[in-house]
């Protein structure tokens, strides 16, 4: 639905959560519909954000700005500490906002920061990147990383609202960009067909609604623990779980571990993509899908321009031991969503050897750009 925020237009996807339900603002210049979200009552708002991101927002209340660290590594329970003692000296209350104005790092950060000062303060994002637009934003997943693993420390902390403003993204980095495609690209296999001829609006508001329909359905990520019978869209196929949310993971266990071993020269939505095609070679492993499934996906990876080979160096021995670490392993063997004639479903019990023989397969790419 298109509609006015003030005088800005704008698209606007409901995540729908019952009386935590909330808008995401979708449109150029989306930014400026800001002040329109900010909770009645509120005196103060705490806007968090990186030096790079250089997005103004203005809220017409006392706002102050919290500046964090750049990277992976200023997603830690220092930063939290940090923007909490000054959210304090601030004299912000539970009344007020935190607006957290960047890419997922920021969200992620400002969004557990948030969820924990006075034990829960009302959280809007405006996502910056592309990557945050189609997914870190939406949804309340909140944390910071560990030595040991990405994200082993968060909250559920849904956001009042949250802005995707698609004209500050011509100004990202063209590799920023590319990483939020791979995040994109996951949606081809998600049910949102005909992504890459829709223009960047459409595609945003189109990623949006489909990741909203799975949050509403499995807000917290609780069907992949249930098991086969959960709940979640179609579940109760025979054998494999078939969770909501957790299916919003595609591609994800490769590149978790890939982030987790270091490999941070590959963005996040790059190891996603590389995730991805590593998937429906296991799958294809398996006897869940056939040639022509991976090829699939060869092609909606290539489509947009990014990587789907193993970073060069890489030690397979060690990504399989950080697979299985992955938070998302509920039992023996690893875990992943993987195709298959049903659709995505969550596999447990897959075998080291069958990874590692697809690792192999997979093999290492061209350096990346
Ligand atoms: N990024 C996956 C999720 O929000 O559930």
């Amino acid at each position: 639905m298109q509609l006015p925020i003030g005088d800005v237009p704008v698209r606007e996807v409901v995540v729908d959560l019952g009386p935590r339900s909330y808008p995401v603002l979708v449109g150029p210049g989306a930014r400026h519909a800001l002040s329109a979200v900010v909770p009645a009552g509120a005196k103060k708002v705490a806007v968090v954000t990186q030096a790079g991101v250089g997005v103004a927002v203005e809220t017409g209340k006392d706002q102050r700005t919290f500046v964090i660290g750049d990277g992976e590594q200023a997603k830690s329970l220092t930063s939290v500490e940090e923007l909490c003692r000054g959210f304090a000296q601030f004299g912000l209350t539970r009344a007020d906002l935190v607006v957290g104005v960047g890419g997922g790092v920021v969200t992620d950060v400002a969004g557990f920061a948030a969820a924990i000062y006075h034990r829960g303060v009302a959280v809007a994002h405006v996502a910056t990147t592309l990557l945050g637009q189609v997914d870190a934003a939406i949804g309340g997943k909140t944390g910071v990383n560990l030595p040991e693993g990405k994200n082993l420390v968060g909250a559920f902390w849904q956001p009042v609202a949250v802005i995707c403003d698609t004209e500050v993204l011509s100004s990202l980095p063209p590799r920023e960009y590319r990483s939020g495609l791979g995040e994109m690209a996951k949606y081809a296999f998600l049910g949102v067909p005909g992504l890459s001829g829709m223009d960047l609006v459409e595609a945003v508001a189109s990623c949006v609604a489909c990741k909203a329909s799975f949050v509403a359905d499995d807000e917290r990520e609780t069907g992949a623990l249930l098991g086969a019978g959960g709940a979640g869209p179609g579940a109760g196929s025979a054998g494999h779980a078939r969770p909501g949310r957790a299916l919003l993971n595609y591609g994800h266990t490769l590149a978790h571990a890939l982030e987790t071993e270091g490999h941070y020269d590959l963005r996040h939505g790059e190891a996603v993509a590389v995730g991805l095609v590593f998937a429906a070679r296991l799958a294809r492993r398996l006897g869940r899908v056939g040639d022509e499934r991976v090829a699939e996906h060869d092609r909606v990876v290539a489509s947009y321009d990014l990587p789907s080979r193993l970073p060069a160096g890489v030690d397979t021995a060690r990504l399989v031991a950080a697979m299985g670490r992955d938070k998302k392993a509920t039992g023996g063997g690893l875990t992943f969503v993987l195709d298959g004639p049903e659709g995505l479903e969550v596999v447990a019990g897959v075998g080291h050897d069958d990874v590692l023989a697809t690792l192999a397969e997979l093999g290492p790419g061209p350096a990346l750009r």
